[in-house]
């Protein structure tokens, strides 16, 4: 069993995605408790305006593979990892299918955590926590959500598959699934988004969950258990409670 050291002025946390919404929360969450943060975003105007007291502001996009790996050249240690800068783009049109915005979509969600756990993990010791940021919307396929549900499925396989290997390294990984959280992501949204949290919720939670270690999050735990009850019944049956527009 690895010794844990729970003196939060002596744990760095690494966020990605920390210039806004769910990651600027957790930013100031994790230094209002005295963590040492280092955030990441594209801009280091926007990363030191919004988190002036990061330990560092790393600016790099996460789908540029060698500004991942220069990024963590600057980084020596990191004691929870969490990875949660994503996109979230629309297939409107799902005859005229929208190649470009379904490889931006899987680019930046999925593809660009090879690169970040290539560069990022090697920083994080036994004793270390992984955290990658999915959705409830892997749950229940929704419509319109192709591009953003495929790339988070693919988180959901790579964390859980993920925690049984770094199980041997003793570095714990948590999966997070948010429900619908107030951010400039889903300001875009044009339609109902039950259960709304704030980011400030979302992070609150996440910090918690991460705290102890958990392997899994979901919240609002009103909504997510509703999906997952809905995710039991006949695909055509939780379409129409879902989504109304479907013919399927
Ligand atoms: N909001 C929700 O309801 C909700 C629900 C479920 C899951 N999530 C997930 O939670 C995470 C955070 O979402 P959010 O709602 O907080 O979104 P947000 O407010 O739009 O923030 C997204 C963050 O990701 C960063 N980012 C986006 N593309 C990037 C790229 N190519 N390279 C580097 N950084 C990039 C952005 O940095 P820049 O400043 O550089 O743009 C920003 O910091 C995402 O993974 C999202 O899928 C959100």
């Amino acid at each position: 069993m690895t010794k844990q050291n729970d003196n939060p002025r002596a744990k760095t946390v690494l966020i990605t995605g920390a210039s806004s919404g769910i990651g600027l929360a957790l930013y100031k969450q994790y230094v209002d408790l005295g963590y040492q943060v280092v955030t990441c975003g594209r801009d280091k105007e926007t990363l030191a305006r919004l988190t002036p007291l990061a330990t560092q502001w790393l600016a790099f996009d996460v789908n540029d593979i060698n500004a991942v790996a220069n990024a963590a050249e600057q980084v020596v240690h990191i004691d929870i990892l969490i990875l949660n800068a994503g996109t979230c783009l629309y297939i409107d049109n799902a005859k005229q299918f929208d190649g470009n915005r379904f490889r931006e979509v899987i680019n930046t969600n999925l593809l660009a955590m090879g690169a970040l756990l290539e560069n990022f993990l090697p920083k994080v010791p036994a004793g270390g926590q992984l955290a990658l940021v999915s959705s409830s919307a892997t749950i229940f396929p929704f419509s319109r959500a192709e591009a953003y549900g495929a790339s988070k499925a693919g988180v959901d396989y790579l964390a859980n598959s993920l925690r049984i290997d770094l199980a041997k390294e003793h570095i714990d990984v948590c999966l997070i699934h948010p429900g619908f959280i107030k951010t400039p992501l889903t300001d875009k949204n044009n339609f109902a988004m039950p259960f709304l949290l704030t980011a400030e919720q979302a992070a609150e939670r996440i910090f918690q969950g991460i705290k102890r270690r958990k392997h899994y999050l979901h919240f609002p735990k009103r909504l997510t258990l509703l999906l997952k009850l809905i995710a039991f019944l006949p695909q055509s049956l939780g379409n129409s409670l879902l989504n109304k527009d479907s013919n399927t």
